[in-house]
């Protein structure tokens, strides 16, 4: 651990993405120089303390920061000129029309581009944030040379490189990655990375492909709208099912995955998609296209099938339980997904306003997420500090995430805590023990069918 490399990196952003990327790269022994507009998560970090529930970041970034590979600073000056490579991990948040907003990427260039003004020697920059095709270059590369008076490929390089990181394992995914993407602007800067990941990864690379930069862009948005229209046809086969008698929608995406050319990943039936990525990449990608003129109908059924699949799951509650008006509805499980602390376009956030748009009172209990979604939901909602607090005296319980502790209940728990037992299993949590339910309990799970 003590062989640090000669390499020296700032990240720009300390979001999910420049934070994973942070203390993955540090624990590969590159020193690391953290920079932020947002002076409380420097604090933090400078005190070791992540401010993102990533698990290895939380585990790794005290001992990081003590050892010094990894350093804070509110100095962007500091941060160019201490290091030989930039990277740009802003926020492209989605705007009103869906389409990215490039604010961040380009104050972040603007002020690497200052510094470099006065830089001696090359230095690289290299976009993470997700950002349209051609952003790179038309975009990032005239505001890049016009800002340090510099010209790309001769004392600044430039590249885009995705990242493809998960929540829940993000540094996981940047230390073994399934592959690397390098979108060169030109051949110099293209080689001054891949001998920079070649260092990182002493020499045993994934694959990896060099390419344009719009290319790379490409493969970013294309592969995140690509396993949102998986997930979305799944649901699509899902509603099928539930109007098929004796239809199962997992037996069928366990019969599709077995084809080698489909394969089992991103074929789980349940309330949506939601997350940080794959709804804001969709959108993106679908104003990219019709700004270049083509009408992406595919793209835009993959996001209408998403949004109807969440406002599916409050029909089938309405379905047994009539008019939400003054009933008790508790939704168990808030994050996008299970083991993380994000709500950000999670389908329970969406379900819970539909919810209270039809007039429910709604409870609701997630085992890690509950305070991100106070800043949501307000006091829309109550909110439980149990699962049990949460069914109690209720009308119908929803099952939105597959938290493992959610299958700690039993039917005899919904018998005794609820007013009427109402479970509404939107990711099938409950489906490997249907025989244990008897008919007082009205069991609905999303892909199996309604019908005998
Ligand atoms: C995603 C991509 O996986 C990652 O490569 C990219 O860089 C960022 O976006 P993440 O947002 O962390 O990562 O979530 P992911 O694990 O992909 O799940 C996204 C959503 O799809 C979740 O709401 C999840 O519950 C849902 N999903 C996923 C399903 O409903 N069914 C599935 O089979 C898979």
């Amino acid at each position: 651990m003590n062989n640090l490399s000669t390499w020296k990196v700032s990240i720009f952003g300390l979001g999910y993405v420049g934070l994973s990327h942070a203390v993955a790269y540090a624990l590969k022994n590159i020193r690391v120089v953290g920079f932020d507009v947002d002076g409380e998560k420097i604090e933090l970090v400078r005190k070791g303390v992540s401010p993102i529930k990533e698990p290895d970041a939380v585990k790794h970034l005290g001992s990081l920061v003590k050892d010094g590979k990894i350093r804070v600073t509110e100095n962007y000056r500091d941060a160019v000129l201490s290091t030989d490579i930039s990277f740009v991990c802003v926020n492209t948040p989605s705007l009103q029309d869906g389409s990215a907003d490039l604010s961040q990427v380009r104050s972040a260039i603007s002020m690497i581009g200052e510094v470099l003004r006065d830089k001696e020697g090359f230095h690289l920059v290299v976009v993470n944030s997700t950002v349209p095709p051609s952003t790179t270059e038309n975009v990032v590369k005239p505001l890049l040379e016009d800002v340090s008076g510099k010209k790309i490929g001769e004392d600044v390089g430039l590249c885009f490189m995705p990242e493809f990181l998960r929540e829940g394992s993000a540094v996981q995914d940047i230390l073994s990655p399934w592959r690397i993407v390098i979108g060169e602007v030109d051949k110099k800067s293209g080689d001054a990375l891949h001998q920079f990941l070649l260092d990182v990864y002493r020499g045993k690379l994934p694959p990896l492909i060099r390419t344009s930069s719009v290319n790379a862009e490409l493969i970013k948005y294309a592969s995140n709208a690509f396993l949102a229209m998986r997930v979305s046809f799944i649901n699509t086969i899902a509603r099928l099912c539930e109007l098929l008698p004796g239809a199962n929608v997992d037996v069928v995406a366990h019969g599709m995955g077995l084809d080698p050319r489909i394969g089992t990943r991103y074929l789980k039936a349940g309330p949506g998609f939601g997350g940080i990525c794959l709804p804001k990449d969709l959108r993106a990608l679908i104003r990219t296209s019709e700004k270049f003129g083509y009408d992406p109908v595919l793209l835009k059924a993959i996001y209408k099938v998403n949004e109807e699949q969440m406002r599916h799951v409050v029909e089938l509650v309405e379905n047994v339980s009539g008019n939400l008006r003054n009933k008790d509805v508790a939704v168990l499980g808030l994050a996008f997904k299970a083991g993380i602390d994000d709500v950000r376009e999670s389908p329970a956030i969406k379900i819970v306003n539909y919810l209270v748009g039809r007039g429910a009172r709604v409870k609701v209990y997630d085992p890690l997420a509950i305070e991100n979604a106070k800043n949501v939901l307000g006091n829309k909602v109550m909110y439980a500090s149990s699962m049990y607090e949460c069914i109690r005296d209720c009308d119908a319980v929803i099952v939105v995430t597959d938290w493992k502790e959610f299958k700690r209940l039993t039917p005899e728990d919904l018998r005794r805590f609820m007013r009427k037992t109402v479970l509404i299993d939107t990711r099938r949590v409950f489906i490997d023990r249907i025989h244990e339910f008897d008919e007082k309990v009205m069991y609905i799970a999303v892909g199996i069918s309604l019908l005998p």
